[in-house]
């Protein structure tokens, strides 16, 4: 089986190739206690029952969004407890990113922190959201704006999940894996043309972006916002859109957005923003979005909490996998920009 290391607060494997099931076992095995958290969704469809025993229990949680609410983490501090959990035991998380982000914000905050394991389930959780140690979960002021950083102990990649996925989720776990080739792994956009064949290795390049990238900036100081490609306009749709829209679908939009601005302000040619189009649209995502929509997509781009005092700030692109830091467009140049991506 093979593996990807990750070097942050500690040094931690995401395993390619695993079993999921063989996986939960051993971790149980090794810790008295496992609390296993996964979304009611996936319990019969995988019969994640199965696997209780004395010293692994299974808790339901909700699907989507709704794990990821202050309400909810206060339920599971209570699980905690009641269960008993010690600094020496463990929380694993099964689900999609969103089932990952709550349970590493209950194990990040539970006894100010004790040891987890992330099985993603979804091909945006198995390239992104499992990897890299931000957990967290929503504030009613915004997406996200509660968590810590604390990496998993290990990341188990199972590919047997992808089989259930829906072709909406697949799709929305693309964006990130196009924005992965974009920014660092040109090789990406070429196995993309065929994804479904490809998606072992497409899984485990995407990772290995990712890998590389927090391994170097675990906290974000600046290397890390490279991830962030397409993401600054991504947030504000997902806003607008009340997170109806899966965060990847709103990420194609913003990947085009990012793309054009690009060739605007940083050099990056007309065919390379076409290739943007063109592979998003491989796999039904959005490229355009409502004309009307700027004034109060700048609104919350100037709240995004990425962004550094006033000034809008864009991760961009002069060549593909050159990413380059556009701090300095005018409005005119987003508008500009923007103009291209509407309709
Ligand atoms: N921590 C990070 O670095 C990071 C990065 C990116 C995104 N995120 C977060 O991840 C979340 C989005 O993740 P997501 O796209 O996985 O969404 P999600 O967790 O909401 O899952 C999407 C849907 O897919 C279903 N699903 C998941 N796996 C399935 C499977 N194998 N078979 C059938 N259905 C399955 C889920 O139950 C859900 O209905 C957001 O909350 C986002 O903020 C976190």
């Amino acid at each position: 089986m093979s593996s990807i290391k990750v070097v942050a607060e500690r040094e931690y494997s995401v395993h390619l190739d695993a079993n999921w099931r063989k996986s939960v076992e051993a971790i149980a095995e090794s810790h008295n206690k496992t609390l296993l958290m996964v979304p009611a969704e996936l319990v019969e469809q995988f019969q994640v029952l199965a696997l209780a025993k004395a010293n692994l229990r299974i808790v339901e949680i909700p699907t989507g969004e709704a794990a990821k609410s202050p309400d909810y983490l206060l339920k599971m501090w209570e699980v905690c407890g009641d269960y008993g959990l010690t600094r020496s035991d463990c929380i694993i998380g099964i689900g999609g990113g969103s089932a990952t982000d709550l349970a590493g914000f209950v194990a990040a905050s539970w006894l100010r922190g004790i040891t987890w394991h992330a099985i993603p389930t979804s091909l945006a959780g198995m390239v992104d959201a499992a990897i890299g140690g931000k957990t967290g979960i929503n504030s009613s002021h915004g997406k996200n704006l509660i968590g810590a950083f604390h990496s998993p102990s290990s990341v188990v990649i199972d590919k047997e999940f992808l089989e259930s996925l829906s072709e909406r989720d697949f799709n929305a776990g693309m964006a990130e894996v196009i924005k992965s080739g974009f920014i660092a792994d040109s090789k990406i956009l070429e196995l993309a043309l065929d994804a479904k064949a490809n998606i072992a290795e497409l899984i485990a390049r995407s990772i290995a972006v990712k890998a590389s990238v927090v391994s170097s900036d675990f906290k974000e100081g600046r290397l890390r916002e490279i991830l962030n490609y397409g993401h600054t306009l991504g947030h504000a749709i997902e806003k607008i859109e009340e997170y109806k829209l899966r965060h990847g679908e709103a990420v194609a939009i913003g990947l085009v957005f990012a793309a054009e601005l690009s060739n605007i302000a940083g050099g990056l040619s007309a065919m390379a923003v076409e290739q943007h189009r063109e592979l998003l649209r491989k796999f039904e995502l959005p490229t355009t979005y409502r004309p009307d929509a700027l004034p109060k997509l700048l609104e919350l781009m100037a709240g995004d909490k990425k962004s550094r005092g006033t000034a809008l700030r864009f991760i961009g692109l002069e060549d593909i996998a050159k990413p380059i830091w556009l701090e300095a467009v005018t409005s005119d140049q987003i508008a500009e920009a923007y103009g291209r991506i509407s309709s």
